[in-house]
């Protein structure tokens, strides 16, 4: 048993303590590579923000789950050794067992999702119960989620959105004792977030869902799924330099602004990072066709990242110089 008090993560529940209060949202960045998760902490560091560093279990298949782990402990160290202080959560996103959770919880993790979304409503509560008792018994945070997400959750793709129905959320929180909750309000994963047609602009934020879940449980922390913008520069330059991605569109960053201001406590990206880094080497490569040292490629993609995480927790979440 690893636990993350040993590797000096803090656990989300922490985190959000002060992100209520100060009406910000923490970033919830997801790393598979070491590019990514250097430009992250790299990006929080220079903006003093706290961080949640999120490993999906995808992640997990593809860069193998301890060497992450270990990425995850040598980041710390990292910021140690910048002389930095910022707070750093380390959690499993889109969990879909009790005993992927159990590994996580097991190996360092200071925080774990598990997923119930798809299940019966007393399924998911029966299935996050379990987790929460587990995880409480070692000091670990549970973000439980209800309403399901129209787009892609690690590998599960649902056709249509469900918004969670705020006369549940009460129940939920109660008889599973999660310490924050996902809510579905108009949101989705991946780069193509709503299908517009001409001359249409993105839909509002279902912020009455918003609201009404705020009133029902006064303070407890929310967390928004699928909150990239989808950055217009950043598809125009997969398009320009011979990438095709017609009709990609995210969430307006005003609507990410209002939201972070709220209850919402913390605010997952994964496909702005991953845009960032796809357009960045569409670029060199299109400019440099000789090249081929991955350093002339990934270290600029790194540059770029560390510039739009910047620019999110500064402009879009409010958590730069929260840590
Ligand atoms: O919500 C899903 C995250 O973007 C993780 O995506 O399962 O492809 O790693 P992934
Ligand atoms: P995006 O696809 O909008 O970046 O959402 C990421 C996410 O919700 C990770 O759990
Ligand atoms: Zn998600």
């Amino acid at each position: 048993m690893v636990s993350y008090k040993e590797i000096g993560l803090t656990t989300t529940a922490d985190l959000y303590v002060k992100a209520i209060k100060g009406k910000y949202a923490v970033p919830g960045y997801n790393f598979n590579n070491m590019e990514q998760l250097q430009a992250i902490i790299q990006a929080c560091i220079e903006t003093k923000s706290p961080v949640i560093l999120q490993v999906s279990s995808g992640a997990r298949k593809y860069a193998n789950q301890t060497l992450l782990r270990h990425m995850a402990k040598g980041a710390m160290e990292i910021i140690k050794e910048a002389g930095s202080n910022i707070q750093v959560a380390l959690h499993l996103d889109h969990g879909d067992t009790y005993e992927l959770c159990v590994s996580c919880i097991e190996t360092g993790f200071s925080s774990v999702m598990i997923d119930g979304s798809a299940h019966k409503f007393d399924d998911n509560v029966i299935l996050t119960k379990k987790v929460v008792e587990f995880a409480h018994k070692h000091g670990v945070s549970v973000e439980g989620e209800l309403g399901v997400l129209a787009g892609i959750e690690d590998e599960v793709s649902h056709e249509a959105t469900h918004y969670t129905k705020p006369e549940e959320v009460e129940e939920f929180v109660k008889r599973t004792g999660v310490d924050s909750l996902a809510i579905s309000i108009g949101t989705s994963h991946g780069a193509y977030k709503f299908k517009l047609k001409p001359g249409e602009s993105v839909p509002p934020l279902r912020f009455d869902i918003l609201e009404e879940v705020e009133r029902r449980i006064p303070g407890f922390p929310i967390v928004l799924h699928g909150a990239s913008s989808v950055m217009p520069e950043y598809v125009a330059m997969i398009n320009k330099y011979g990438g095709k991605m017609d009709n990609a569109v995210g969430v307006p960053e005003d609507q990410l602004r209002r939201a972070a201001r709220s209850a919402v406590c913390k605010i997952n990206i994964d496909s702005d990072g991953r845009l960032a880094m796809t357009a960045k080497i569409r670029q060199v490569f299109a400019e440099k066709p000789g090249e081929f040292d991955p350093r002339k490629y990934l270290g600029p993609a790194r540059d770029e990242l560390i510039k739009m995480y910047k620019y999110k927790n500064i402009n879009v979440l409010g958590s730069a110089n929260q840590s």
